[in-house]
């Protein structure tokens, strides 16, 4: 067991601390026992997947450290994301008759995350929350930031609210079992923090990349601490996503066009934003803030990486009347997050006509 790094949010009362590391999940008992005026008895909420992976050594830790504790599980899915879901976890919560000291642990990948997230929030008015991220996506993402969150039918996400967790448990021996597909999909919001952090965590991903995707764990409790360093700063500015925080939405404009037209079912989101960074590289380039060079390395990384670069089913048509629709959704205007140079992003609004000559020029890679 090593704790690698603990790294600090830093939000006034509602800071925490993220300890990443290799076979620290057998730590979880003690430090939820740490949570101040933490109540003893602990819901772990998590899907079958995780259960029969991991299920043991949680239960063990919470025995040694004297909670009696309870798994509440979910059908492994992102449909099972819902208010319906929620509302059965309410139920099973009264029914072990969890108070309002007894914490919540988000025992999974996003979607867990999410949904268990939301349900620490509501249930008694906000009990304590843990997140203990499974996936590579909700180590260096969703389970840092406070974002919590369920789906409607008209569309993702639209319930929720900000709720931080009293602190995050990352181990990331747990990488070892995600399928291959999941893993890189998750690296692809790593290498999207490369590009928005700087030379020098891009240049470490683009020289380490076969040894990260091996799941070196020192490599990889690198990377995962670096991801939520980048992340918990980006917070610490915008906590609430009025400003800065936008930046974190690099290649996400077009990627969540392309899982939108998709129907969410044959892309993972990661693979999208994969492509939504290389369409991003391409706008930047032809409104004149990158040159080819920049776009080259997007292309280079991703490639390397396994991810999808375009998808040539989809016609640049389809794509931009996607973006307007989310756009109108979201009652925003054509924004898209771009680079200047590796490290500086900026946000700025882009004329359909930029968006459908680099979704051409997209079409054209080979
Ligand atoms: N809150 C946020 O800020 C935020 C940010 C990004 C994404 N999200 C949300 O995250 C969700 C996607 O999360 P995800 O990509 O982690 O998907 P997921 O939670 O569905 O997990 C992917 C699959 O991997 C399995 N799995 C998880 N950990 C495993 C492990 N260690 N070994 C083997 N299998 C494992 C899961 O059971 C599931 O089948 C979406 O709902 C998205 O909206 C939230």
């Amino acid at each position: 067991m090593k704790l690698f790094e603990t790294i600090e949010v830093a939000l006034g009362g509602r800071s925490y601390k993220i300890y990443v590391g290799s076979g620290i999940l057998s730590t979880i008992g003690d430090r939820v026992k740490s949570i101040p005026r933490c109540g003893r008895k602990a819901i772990v909420i998590t899907n079958p997947t995780i259960l029969n992976l991991f299920g043991e050594v949680v239960r063990e830790s919470f025995l040694k450290a004297r909670f009696e504790y309870h798994f509440l599980e979910v059908p492994d899915g992102e449909e099972y994301k819902s208010l319906e879901m929620a509302s059965k976890l309410y139920n099973e919560l009264l029914a072990v008759d969890a108070q309002r000291f007894d914490p919540i642990i988000a025992f999974g990948g996003g979607v867990i995350g999410d949904l268990a997230g939301f349900v620490a929030a509501t249930y008694m008015r906000g009990v304590p929350l843990v997140q203990v991220p499974t996936t590579l996506l909700a180590q260096v993402d969703s389970s840092v930031g406070g974002k919590v969150a369920v789906n409607h039918p008209r569309g993702k996400n639209l319930i929720g609210c900000f709720y931080q967790p009293n602190f995050v448990l990352t181990d990331v021996t747990t990488l070892k079992t995600l399928p291959k597909l999941e893993l890189k999909a998750g690296f692809a919001e790593v290498i999207k923090y490369g590009f928005l952090q700087g030379e020098e965590f891009l240049s470490f991903l683009e020289k380490n990349l076969e040894s990260i995707l091996k799941l070196d764990e020192e490599l990889v409790s690198r990377v995962v601490s670096e991801c939520c360093r980048i992340k918990a700063r980006i917070v610490e500015e915008d906590e609430r996503d009025f400003g800065r925080r936008a930046i974190l939405n690099y290649g996400h404009t077009i990627g969540h066009a392309i899982e939108a037209l998709t129907g969410y079912r044959r892309f993972l989101h990661g693979e999208a934003i994969s492509v939504g960074m290389v369409c991003a590289a391409f706008i930047a380039h032809e409104f004149g803030l990158i040159d080819r060079s920049l776009v080259d390395r997007h292309i280079r990384l991703l490639k390397r990486a396994g991810l999808p670069l375009k998808l040539p089913e989809l016609d640049a048509n389809a794509i931009l009347n996607q973006i307007v629709v989310d756009k109108k959704r979201r009652g925003e205007a054509n924004i898209f997050v771009l680079l200047k140079a590796v490290g500086s992003p900026v946000v700025v609004g882009i004329s359909s006509r930029i968006v459908s000559k680099a979704l051409e020029d997209v079409r054209r890679l080979d």
